[in-house]
């Protein structure tokens, strides 16, 4: 199963404001349901209660990761750490399972994941939750895809897609 990572940011790195997203891209939009549709997405507690607004995604696997113990989110399966959340997707035979935010998520998941979808922004705005930073070292590019503003896009933005160039480190074991 391929690990991957999909987020918008902005040159300064910026993914969040305020607990939403500090732009609106509808093409980018479609672009992340397209990639994600049918496959398990996993993101943070913050990101299901404050950008999918506690709703499940539709027609996808919903994995939502909390310290709680007792938490239940409609629609969604819960998981306590990243390892179980990986664990649901690969026991259901996912082949590509989708991480999908914010910050504290992205970044326990990067020396985990295979593919980095990313698409840039071509501007620098203010926030207060990053995408972290990957070494030029380890990934490579392998598509990217450019696009001008227009009367419903504000600012150009990059679809680029980023591939490991070592295997990442292994969190669960395929075998299991
Ligand atoms: N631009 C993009 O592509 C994009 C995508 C998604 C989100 N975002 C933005 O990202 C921001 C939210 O990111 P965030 O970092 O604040 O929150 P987050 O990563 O969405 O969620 C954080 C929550 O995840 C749980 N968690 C974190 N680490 C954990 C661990 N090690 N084990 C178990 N549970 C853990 C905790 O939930 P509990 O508190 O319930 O324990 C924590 O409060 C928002 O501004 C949002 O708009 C941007």
């Amino acid at each position: 199963m391929i690990i991957s990572l999909i987020a918008a940011a902005t040159e300064n790195r910026v993914i969040g404001r305020n607990g939403g997203l500090p732009w609106h891209l509808p093409n980018d939009m479609q672009y992340f349901k397209q990639t994600t549709l049918h496959h398990h997405i996993i993101m943070g507690r913050k990101t299901y209660s404050e950008v999918a607004v506690n709703k499940p995604l539709p027609r996808r696997t919903n994995i939502v990761i909390t310290r709680s113990t007792n938490a239940h989110f409609p629609g969604c399966l819960t998981a306590n750490t990243l390892a179980e959340a990986l664990q649901i997707a690969h026991n259901n035979g996912e082949t590509e399972a989708f991480v999908i935010g914010g910050e504290q998520i992205y970044r326990l998941a990067l020396p985990y994941a295979h593919r980095i979808y990313l698409t840039q922004i071509h501007a620098t705005l203010e926030g207060d939750a990053f995408f972290p930073q990957f070494s030029l070292n380890e990934w490579h590019l392998l598509s990217s895809q450019t696009h001008q503003p227009d009367e419903k896009h504000v600012y150009a933005y990059t679809f680029t897609v980023w591939e490991r160039l070592q295997k990442p480190q292994k969190l669960i074991d395929p075998k299991e």
